[in-house]
């Protein structure tokens, strides 16, 4: 089961975290994974790790907020590999300058656009750069990652929830678009996911472990097996969905 010998992934925002894990999972179900981040040394750590297991994974340096670039990259890499992107993992979405957690009312209007940029135009610019080749190859697989913080909602993050919130109705009105060309495209909310680079402090870890029916927070390797089963033919039946990954953090 969840043979992906013969297809493409892109991951975005893949050199590090859950993104980082999913690349890693995917390669090691037999695709190719084109590991895309801002950074190239992240991307291409990544693409180490894949290559030294086995895998097969090439580093696709680009900023997903910027159409024309992003949409050139995706086609040099898969060029000079020979292959088209046929499963795409939206899973950018915390800004490089990190989520500063504030209410509303007290946030800088000048932060807006770089929750809104990457979460909105990130996930339209990629999905728009690999669907016509999906839709030519009569399959494909899009996975966007979104959050409970807009699905059911945090305070101290309504931006960015706000944001997070375009995955779901995005993938739920393409869904209805693509599925009789036998594209299938699905959301994924995470809660809490443990992250060396923007970690609590030990209290406020303690009062969030008991927010979750498993008390404890995600790992990004709680994810990945969510991704693989929507992006596999055995989850060719699943689409226009929002499944919560979320250790019970919310349970509806
Ligand atoms: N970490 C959590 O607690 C948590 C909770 C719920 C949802 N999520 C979601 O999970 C996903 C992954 O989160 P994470 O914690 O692994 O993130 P992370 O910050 O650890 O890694 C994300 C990577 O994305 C890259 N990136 C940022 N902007 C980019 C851009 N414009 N173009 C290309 N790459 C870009 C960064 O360089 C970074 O390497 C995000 O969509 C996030 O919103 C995370």
């Amino acid at each position: 089961m969840f043979n992906l010998s013969g297809h493409c992934a892109l991951v975005t925002g893949a050199g590090q975290g859950v993104g980082a894990q999913i690349a890693r999972v995917l390669a090691e179900q037999g695709a190719i994974v084109l590991v895309n981040d801002l950074f190239q040394e992240r991307a291409d750590a990544v693409v180490q790790d894949i290559q030294a297991a086995g895998g097969k994974a090439a580093s696709l340096v680009a900023d997903i907020t910027k159409l024309q670039s992003l949409q050139d990259q995706i086609d040099h890499v898969t060029g000079d590999l020979g292959c088209a992107v046929d499963i795409l993992v939206n899973n950018a979405g915390i800004p490089a300058e990190g989520i500063e957690l504030a209410r509303f009312v007290d946030s800088d209007p000048a932060g807006w656009s770089r929750h809104i940029d990457l979460n909105g135009y990130g996930l339209l610019n990629a999905t728009y750069a690999v669907l016509p080749k999906m839709i030519e190859g009569k399959w494909g697989r899009i996975v966007t990652i979104t959050s409970d913080g807009g699905r059911v909602g945090d305070a101290g993050v309504a931006v960015y929830g706000a944001a997070k919130a375009m995955g779901p109705g995005f993938m739920r009105s393409l869904a209805k678009e693509v599925g009789s060309v036998g594209v299938t495209c699905n959301s994924i909310s995470l809660g809490s996911i443990a992250n060396p680079n923007h970690e609590p402090d030990a209290e406020r870890l303690a009062k969030m472990n008991k927010l979750y029916a498993t008390r404890r927070r995600g790992t990004p390797q709680d994810i990945a097996p969510a991704v693989l089963l929507l992006v596999s033919d055995e989850g060719s039946w699943i689409t226009g969905q929002t499944i919560p990954v979320n250790g019970g953090y919310a349970t509806s």
